[in-house]
């Protein structure tokens, strides 16, 4: 066996796990809005248990809803109606041998319910604009911030209760353990901490009054369902804000919990005011917080599960052989790839999809978004339609028009259901806008989910044309054409020498030309001197990665932007990183080397004209001002539309998708090239909004496809018939023949 220590049992309280692997608390959003277990909430984690995960704990679940959700479609507990869903949950992941257990969650101050009148250990207003996770996002919440509550003492006991209630509900359901939400500044972390706590009453200031709450719901949860049962808590080991917990409360809470009777500890990091730690972006290195569990550890016995950022089975084991952790808790990963304890187990270590932590699925287009959980790099996460793809017995031959991630999902879906797929690429390699990402420092993590799909693609043996930009002529013996030709930058209308301006692909041009993957067709812009003073005009991905790359490179950078806030949409913790990297700091836990120099950003401005050595630029109130720059860099970028439009006139069946679309993030990419994958069948009708319908009635079909007062009589009907009467022979053959 490849990883023994991965995949031994362990004890945890009474239960036994049959491997080491951990589906840390997850909250998929995805119940029905009163907070009952849905069919995509089953068939998600029912995905995980067939994985192989040994433990699963059903993320955040509230409680007492009335007075805190976690998010808008989070799961509920608080009445006995919810017991008979909980147990068809459970009972979908016991099934596949995995144990299972319930996260109950007071979200506190970072409600998404309700919204006003919210409880919390002290009375505040917040204003943290990415807590928006698990709250409703107002367009001004940076000025207007959300007013908290201290909950009162009969609101705390209230609480314990409610706690102790819900904890017996998901054991009456079939769950196998119950685990208590003490992390990321919710509720009894809020209590918990000392940064956040500033109460006066038995409830706040020492360690011991703060974490009176907590242990107090413990107690009441054992004496409710018994001590047998498992009771585990979730904590910030350290909060990484002014004041917050460090290392050594970090492990004297766990020594406290044990005493408490706990079953085990599970680790995580971080609070919404240290978003970084708590869900960390790409920037952060596989098992940056794995010291916390080597000290925990140290002091108790109990199990301990230690998460973040874990990608690699190779390294799990690693730190498992070594004794630094009990448990390795997976999260994104098992979202990105819900089967990765089954490949490791038959060592198909290279078929993992590692989640590159990009947060623009789970986290963006999902929580941020008061959505049901997505991932960017896995289209079946969340997605029902996903479920039932077949292999088809009628192949159609599909020419993929751009190697982007949309092109490339395209093609992998397609041709794992069994299509005849031609890709074809201008350049000599694959990425689209991906390969200037993974560039950036900090932002490698992107390479492995191009690794990932270029293997896929060479596996299943897709005809790839590299360097190759196809003509009309050439796409129409392809039955149907997608085209996923992306975008490219351009030059707004500017007064002066606009050809000045560098696209910003070629100020990207990767400095190691030379490599695998820059197989020699970019040539690198020399871009100024070192120091050189750089206008990016434009803004989302292009200029925010642009800046990055260049900033680090020792260039002085000046963002240009008409919009009113730079880089809305590019997902808020990554651009909270990069924040503070523009102000030559960087986020908590992380040392990266400064950038020489900061990187302003500019607002609601534009590029009015374009000297010799300068730029006139304009603002909103036509205010204009010069300023000296070296190059400037255009950050526009619109779709490239050409060959789509081309092959439309022609009359060729052509559907277009991602950024060739409007230029977004990975998740729609990869999310519309799965679909035009998944939507192929033989038929290709399509509708009229020019899109591919696939699984029409049949009668439907057939009355699409026959033509006016023709018979429609299938191959094996007709062959019945003319084995009945053979003279029966030309009737038959006056069927279409299908
Ligand atoms: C979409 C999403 C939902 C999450 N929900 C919960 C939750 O319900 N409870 C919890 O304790 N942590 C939650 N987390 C934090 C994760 O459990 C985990 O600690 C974090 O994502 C880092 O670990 P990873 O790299 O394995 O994802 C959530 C994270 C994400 C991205
Ligand atoms: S969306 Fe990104 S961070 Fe989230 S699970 Fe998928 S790859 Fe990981």
């Amino acid at each position: 066996m490849d990883f023994p220590h991965l995949f031994s049992p362990l004890q945890l309280g009474n239960i036994e796990l049959a491997n080491r692997i951990v589906h840390v608390p997850t909250d998929v959003s995805s119940s029905h809005a009163d907070g009952e277990v849905s069919e995509r909430d089953i068939h998600h984690h029912a995905e995980i248990a067939k994985g192989g995960a040994g433990f699963i704990i059903v993320g955040a679940t509230a409680p007492y809803a009335k007075t805190g959700r976690p998010t808008v479609t989070s799961l509920v507990a608080d009445g006995d109606n919810y017991i008979p869903g909980l147990a068809r949950l459970a009972e979908s992941m016991h099934r596949y041998g995995a144990k299972c257990a319930v996260q109950l969650q007071h979200p506190g101050r970072q409600s998404a319910i309700p919204r006003y009148n919210t409880l919390g250990a002290t009375d505040r207003v917040l204003k943290l604009p990415w807590s928006a996770g698990h709250e409703i996002i107002y367009e001004n919440a940076e000025e207007k911030g959300k007013e908290i509550r201290a909950a009162t003492v009969a609101e705390i006991l209230e609480l314990v209760d409610y706690f102790s209630e819900a904890a017996w509900r998901v054991k009456q359901a079939g769950f196998d353990a119950v685990e208590l939400h003490a992390a990321h500044g919710y509720l009894l972390s809020e209590f918990m901490s000392p940064a956040l706590n500033m109460r006066t009453d038995r409830f706040g200031g020492s360690f011991e009054n703060r974490m009176r709450f907590p242990l107090a719901v413990v107690d009441a949860i054992q004496k409710k369902c018994g001590k047998s049962f498992p009771v585990l808590v979730r904590y910030s080991f350290e909060e990484w804000c002014a004041g917050g917990r460090e290392l050594d409360e970090g492990v004297e809470i766990a020594r406290v919990l044990e005493g408490a009777g706990c079953a085990a500890v599970d680790l995580s990091q971080g609070m919404q005011e240290s978003p970084g730690a708590g869900f960390d972006p790409m920037y952060y290195p596989q098992g940056w917080a794995t010291y916390a569990a080597e000290a925990v550890k140290k002091a108790v016995k109990i199990p301990v599960i230690t998460a973040h950022s874990l990608r690699e089975p190779e390294y799990c084991e690693q730190i498992l052989a070594e004794g630094k952790t009990d448990l390795v808790g997976l999260s994104r990963q098992l979202l990105a790839d819900p089967y990765w304890p089954v490949k490791a187990r038959y060592g198909k270590v290279r078929a993992i999809r590692k989640c590159i932590s990009c947060l623009g699925g789970c986290w963006q287009e999902s929580l941020m978004a008061a959505k049901e959980i997505a991932c960017s790099i896995n289209p079946a996460c969340g997605n029902a339609a996903f479920d039932d793809m077949k292999r088809t017995e009628n192949p159609v031959r599909v020419a993929v028009v751009g190697g982007g991630p949309a092109g490339m999902e395209a093609a992998r879906i397609a041709s794992e259901r069994g299509h005849l797929v031609t890709l074809f690429e201008r350049s000599g390699e694959l990425g689209g806008a991906m390969k200037y990402v993974c560039l950036v420092p900090g932002k490698e993590k992107m390479r492995w989910y191009l690794d990932w799909i270029r293997e896929q693609l060479l596996d299943l043996h897709v005809d790839m044309r590299l360097r190759h930009a196809p003509t009309v002529d050439e796409l129409k013996k392809f039955d149907v054409v997608l085209n996923a030709t992306g975008a490219a930058s351009y030059v707004p209308p500017v007064q002066g020498d606009a050809s000045r301006v560098i696209p910003f692909e070629e100020a990207m041009a990767c400095p190691k030309i030379a490599c695998e993957w820059h197989p020699g067709d970019r040539t690198l812009h020399k871009i100024g001197d070192k120091s050189a003073h750089i206008l990016l005009w434009g803004d989302h991905y292009a200029a925010v990665d642009t800046a990055a790359f260049l900033a680090n490179i020792g260039k002085q950078v000046t963002i240009v932007t008409e919009n009113k806030d730079f880089a809305a949409e590019v997902e808020v913790i990554h651009l909270y990183v990069l924040r503070k990297r523009f102000a030559q700091a960087d986020a908590e836990v992380l040392h990266s080397r400064p950038y020489p120099h900061p990187v302003t950003v500019l607002t609601s401005t534009t590029v009015a004209e374009i000297g010799d050595g300068e730029v006139v630029l304009q603002d909103k109130d036509f205010q204009r001002t010069t300023l000296p720059v070296d190059e400037i860099v255009t950050c526009h970028t619109r779709p490239e539309l050409g060959l789509f439009e081309e092959l439309k006139a022609a009359g060729v069946r052509v559907w277009n998708v991602g950024d060739a679309v409007r230029p977004r993030n990975l998740y729609h990419a990869v999310k519309e090239g799965a679909l035009f994958g998944l939507n192929l069948d033989e038929h290709l009708v399509f509708n009229p909004n020019g899109a591919i319908v696939n699984d029409l009635p049949i009668d439907v079909l057939g009355q699409l496809e026959r033509e006016e007062g023709e018979s429609y009589t299938t191959k094996r009907i007709a062959e019945l018939m003319a084995e009945l009467e053979p003279a029966a022979g030309p009737a038959a053959k006056a069927g279409n023949g299908r």
